[in-house]
């Protein structure tokens, strides 16, 4: 009895893979990097929970200054709900049509004691690299949707408080929190060739 339980473990792992072993045919990360593309037109197909949840947990995997993690995301899956939201935006068929939007969203201040002042009382200290944080986040976002073959955009928000204060309201945003950017995530309806951005000339070996 005992050996059938181990061999049917030892099958299952076989069959799932150990661990954090990486998926046999799976793009390699240079890959993804090298291979990702902005992609502004989608099928309108929904994203499942399970592919949002892959992506927003590559997006919390970034690295943090002194590891704060200040993001914070708000999910748009519902359509009527994106329209209200980004239906006045130019081009908002880049939103309408996507499965989801991710709208990253940066914590700018948290309470605490001024840095050498335990006796301090609490008071508010701002997060002064929440947007670094934050970017860092995005690429994370769009790598992992188009390794799991969808598409996505970083379409601007911060510090164009023009652009994001009618989203912050729609979303009901507290006031230290920040939008950095939208991005619409979907199944793409276009294929463009990724752009080759090496350029030699841009880097300075050893002194300017
Ligand atoms: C900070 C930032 C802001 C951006 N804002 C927009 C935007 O508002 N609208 C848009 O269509 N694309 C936007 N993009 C996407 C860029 O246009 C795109 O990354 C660039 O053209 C390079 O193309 P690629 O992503 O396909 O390599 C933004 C990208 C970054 C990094």
């Amino acid at each position: 009895m005992k050996k059938i339980f181990l061999l049917a473990a030892l099958a299952v792992l076989m069959m799932t893979g150990c661990c954090n072993e990486p998926k046999k045919d799976a793009p390699s990360a240079l890959d993804v990097i090298m291979t990702r593309t902005s992609i502004r037109s989608f099928t309108g197909e929904a994203v499942t929970s399970e592919q949002l949840e892959t992506i927003l947990k590559a997006g919390m995997a970034a690295p943090s200054a002194m590891n704060a993690q200040p993001w914070r995301f708000v999910v748009l899956t519902d359509k009527d709900r994106i329209q209200e939201v980004y239906g006045g935006e130019r081009r908002s068929e880049m939103f309408t049509s996507a499965g989801a939007v991710i709208v990253v969203c940066g914590q700018t201040t948290r309470m605490g004691r001024p840095h050498g002042q335990p006796d301090a009382p609490e008071t508010e200290l701002p997060l002064i690299f929440w947007y670094e944080d934050c970017s860092a986040a995005t690429e994370n976002i769009l790598l992992a949707a188009h390794a799991l073959g969808l598409g996505a955009v970083w379409i601007s928000g911060y510090p164009n408080e023009n652009r994001t204060a009618p989203i912050a309201e729609a979303l009901g945003l507290p006031a230290n929190i920040k939008i950095l950017c939208s991005i619409p995530v979907g199944v793409p309806a276009e294929n463009p060739e990724p752009k080759d951005k090496w350029v030699p000339e841009n880097i300075h070996w050893e002194k300017w």
